[in-house]
């Protein structure tokens, strides 16, 4: 049995809460164990956009982490991303959002960076989530009130000062090809004033790193609420912030997004706030 979960699973206050983070950390470890070994076979690629892919690897993985969340907790809704083709609305009861495998494209192209992302919602805040990193066998996890945790180590945000010390990171939008003027101002607004910005290519591990300590900060437009329901909770347990643009509470529900490790929140607040938009 993989007991790495165990010790933020203890640490919850509501038992309900330590079996829903048992039951995403084993859906995210066995669709890892089927991610990993699809990688180094031909892919099959289907495209559900200009550059928006999906592959089997995808669907294989969440048709899995469905049957285990709904034979372990039947009768809670999932929302996953192929499975609502892309299309999210806000649930009405507690739900799991699941992104089966987050950084699509890297994994297409054999590029090993890639994760599955299982948060859980209530009245749409995230109460807990997993993040596993298959090829690297990182299994991050969280869950209100129980602290972050990195393969049973409690882990916590950077103490980075100031934006011109930190290492970012940012992701692009599939709407790129369209939204281009919008998401290169924010990249070059902060490229220019801090130490460096990774551009990796999974959102989830973003937040993971945020949530960590490796990166100090994060921010993207377009994100879908499985991209960012687990990462919301894991940084927020971890002492981090998110936000939109302007400062405003984050929802995973909302396309928009600052995380950070709190301390150099405000410098990309101001940064990136005359590119909020309303509604995202
Ligand atoms: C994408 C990745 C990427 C981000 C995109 C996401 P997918 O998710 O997280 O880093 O820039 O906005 O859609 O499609 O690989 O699950
Ligand atoms: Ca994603
Ligand atoms: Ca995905």
């Amino acid at each position: 049995m993989d007991n790495r979960v165990e010790e933020c699973a203890e640490r919850c206050h509501r038992g309900d809460l330590g079996e829903l983070v048992r039951s995403a950390a084993a859906a995210a470890l066995a669709a890892g164990r089927i991610i990993r070994g699809l990688y180094e076979k031909p892919h099959l690629i289907r495209h559900k956009g200009e550059i928006d892919l999906v592959t089997e690897a995808d669907v294989a993985a969440e048709q899995l982490i469905f049957a285990i969340l709904g034979q372990r907790h039947p009768g809670v809704a999932i929302i996953g991303e192929e499975a609502s083709q892309g299309r999210a609305g806000r649930p009405a009861g507690p739900a799991w959002v699941v992104d089966p495998l987050d950084g699509t494209t890297n994994f297409a192209h054999g590029f090993p960076w890639f994760a599955v992302s299982i948060g859980y919602v209530e009245n749409c805040l995230p109460v807990a989530g997993v993040i596993y990193h298959p090829m690297l066998d990182e299994l991050f996890c969280a869950a209100s009130g129980a602290g972050a945790w990195l393969n049973g180590r409690p882990i916590q945000v950077s103490r980075t000062a100031d934006l011109a010390s930190s290492l970012t990171a940012t992701g692009f939008p599939y709407s790129i090809r369209t939204e281009s003027a919008e998401v290169m101002a924010g990249f070059e607004a902060v490229v220019t004033r801090c130490q460096g910005v990774r551009r990796a290519g999974a959102a989830a591990l973003d937040l993971a790193y945020v949530a960590c300590g490796r990166l100090d900060g994060f921010w993207e437009i377009g994100l879908k609420p499985w991209d960012t329901a687990a990462g919301q909770i894991l940084l927020t347990e971890a002492g981090g912030r998110l936000s939109d643009y302007c400062g405003n509470r984050f929802s995973p529900f909302f396309p928009e997004l600052i995380a950070s490790n709190t301390l150099i929140h405000q410098e990309l607040v101001a940064l990136l706030s005359p590119l909020h938009r309303q509604g995202g």
